[in-house]
């Protein structure tokens, strides 16, 4: 699972979507705005991503340690995922979009976990883009999960029950300017290309996923062994 051309439909390209509260406190504006604007760049930049030759698209939303955060905060991130799939998921299917999320689904908000099921089977037809949105998700917890649940016997067996089937990620992205994954597709990444962008995730656009694709495009992929000879 470690070249890209595993992928049918693809690159599957992943993003850590940081920014949104500092791009609203430069603004005056609450940080829930910044939430609410970064909603904006996930429609942007996930509606170019087919035509930029991405296949799978994987959205860290909400991470397991973004409990900690205050409540009026973690509640108004929830509220915006509940309206995002409420108004979103008519489009995603009309665009061939599969939406699927990945992460713990037990300690969300009454009524979230079936409006993700929901949006999942509606939209489960789309081939031309697989988006997939990482919420209360912790890679560290995804491994132990799979690990308990008896372990493979190869990293290919134990990547699919991890990711189910989902090819292991081409290009990391992170938004936003700090340099760490915070927890995020740790084994799926392990030979990921990184690209951290300066820019706040809701200034975003689709413009900044294809410079970090064209600088994926010049990157040499060597996966441990030697550079290819000269064709
Ligand atoms: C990313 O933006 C969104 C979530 C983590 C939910 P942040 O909310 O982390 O924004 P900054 O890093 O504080 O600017
Ligand atoms: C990572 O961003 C999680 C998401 C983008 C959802 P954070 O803002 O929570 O990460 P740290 O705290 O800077 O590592
Ligand atoms: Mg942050």
């Amino acid at each position: 699972m470690q070249s890209s051309s595993k992928t049918p439909t693809g690159l599957h390209v992943a993003a850590i979507m940081d920014g949104n509260g500092r791009w609203a406190t430069a603004r005056g504006l609450p940080r829930t705005a910044g939430h609410r604007a970064g909603v904006e760049a996930i429609r942007r930049v996930a509606e170019a991503a087919p035509d930029l030759g991405v296949g799978a698209l994987t959205l860290f939303a909400f991470s397991a340690d973004n409990w900690r955060r205050p409540p009026a905060e973690v509640a108004g991130l929830m509220s915006l995922l509940r309206r995002y799939l409420r108004h979103e998921t008519g489009r995603l299917a009309r665009t061939g979009t599969r939406l699927t999320v990945i992460g713990r689904r037990d300690r969300l908000p009454r009524g979230l976990p079936d409006a993700l099921a929901r949006a999942e089977a509606e939209t489960a037809g789309g081939e031309r883009l697989h988006l997939r949105i990482a919420v209360d998700y912790s890679a560290r917890d995804a491994i132990l999960a799979a690990a308990a649940a008896g372990i493979p016997a190869s990293r290919e067996a134990f990547g699919r029950s991890l990711s189910g089937g989902v090819p292991d990620v081409d290009l990391l992205i992170r938004s936003g300017g700090e340099k760490r994954l915070s927890d995020f597709l740790l084994w799926e990444c392990a030979y990921a290309e990184l690209h951290f962008s300066d820019r706040m995730w809701p200034d975003f656009g689709p413009e900044d996923l294809a410079a970090a694709l064209r600088d994926f495009s010049g990157r040499e992929r060597r996966f441990g062994g030697l550079v290819p000879a000269a064709a």
